[in-house]
């Protein structure tokens, strides 16, 4: 039997859909809300990630500003716009675009983004609000995640997911939002990384496999038990010479294999990969009902 898909695009369309309603009646409160990207040097993946977020912004009717800093910029200058923009009320969010030029320090970078407008959900105020389970912002990939598992009909509660690495951006997060108490969660989790040891044995008991190692095609259809539900999370640009471009993109799951195996997957391209860019949006949104006064 092969796995029922779960993409992104379908999954992210419907939350769209529910992002232009918030959207429309904060205009009738009088707000547009406001994004802005830093992008520091010209990382190739980072200008197109920084292109898509100015685009998302525009289609939903929302306001969109991108600051391109040269990869010379210093700290300090860095930390002057970041000022500037916590302090403008027309962004009412907006993130600094991540790898940063090595002679820049991230976490002072991150530390300095006012925790009100941090849509990534990076900065250690709401990384712990998160962990005791009140968090004003969600962690963009992790939230989408979960947003196509329960999107899906994917019964969490009281299932146990394997969260395959242990990143600040995905795996951490992810072990945190599955922990918690209530709806889309109340799970048993396990991360698992790369100084794990018989990785493959506790993958084999996961119900939820949620992969974020980095590493092409890592994970295998013996390390899957039979019925799992696999997201994978991992873009990894692989040589390729039969495709045009001379490289393609694959997950950190060998979805041919693995696909035989569990009852669900998601792609890679097409599956976890528009859901970031769509919780970055909701985050936004939410920041702009926050600075407005509009409950939800
Ligand atoms: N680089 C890769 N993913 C991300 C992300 O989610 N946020 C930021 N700021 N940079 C990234």
């Amino acid at each position: 039997m092969t796995a029922k898909l779960i993409l992104g695009k379908e999954v992210s369309e419907e939350i769209y859909a529910e992002l232009r309603q918030r959207i429309a009646s904060l205009k009738e409160h009088g707000t547009v809300p406001g994004l802005a990207v830093i992008l520091v040097g010209d990382d190739p993946a980072s200008q197109v990630y920084v292109r898509k977020k100015g685009e998302m912004c525009e289609e939903l009717g929302m306001r969109s500003r991108i600051i391109r800093m040269p990869a010379e910029t210093t700290q300090e200058e860095l930390l002057g716009k970041i000022a500037e923009l916590n302090a403008d009320e027309d962004i009412h969010g907006f993130l600094v675009q991540l790898p940063l030029p090595p002679h820049i320090d991230e976490e002072v970078v991150i530390a300095s983004i006012s925790p009100e407008k941090d849509v990534d959900c990076f900065h250690p105020s709401n990384v712990g609000k998160l962990l005791i389970g009140d968090p004003d912002f969600m962690p963009a990939t992790p939230a989408g995640v979960q947003q196509m598992l329960v999107r899906s009909g994917v019964e969490i509660a009281g299932k146990h997911v394997v969260v395959v690495g242990r990143s600040n951006i995905v795996g951490k997060p992810m072990a945190a939002l599955m922990v918690q108490k209530g709806p889309g969660a109340d799970s048993t989790v396990t991360v698992v990384h790369s100084r794990t040891a018989n990785l493959a044995e506790i993958t084999r008991t996961a119900d939820i496999l949620v992969v974020a190692i980095g590493k092409p095609r890592f994970i295998t259809a013996d390390m899957v038990r039979p019925g799992a539900v696999v997201i994978d999370v991992g873009t990894n640009r692989v040589d390729d010479p039969t495709h045009p471009k001379g490289s393609r993109l694959v997950g950190d799951v060998d979805f041919d294999a693995v696909k035989e195996v569990a009852s669900a997957i998601t792609p890679v391209p097409g599956g976890v990969g528009p859901m970031t860019i769509c919780m970055l949006m909701a985050n936004a949104v939410r920041a702009a009902e926050k600075a407005a006064g509009v409950s939800r």
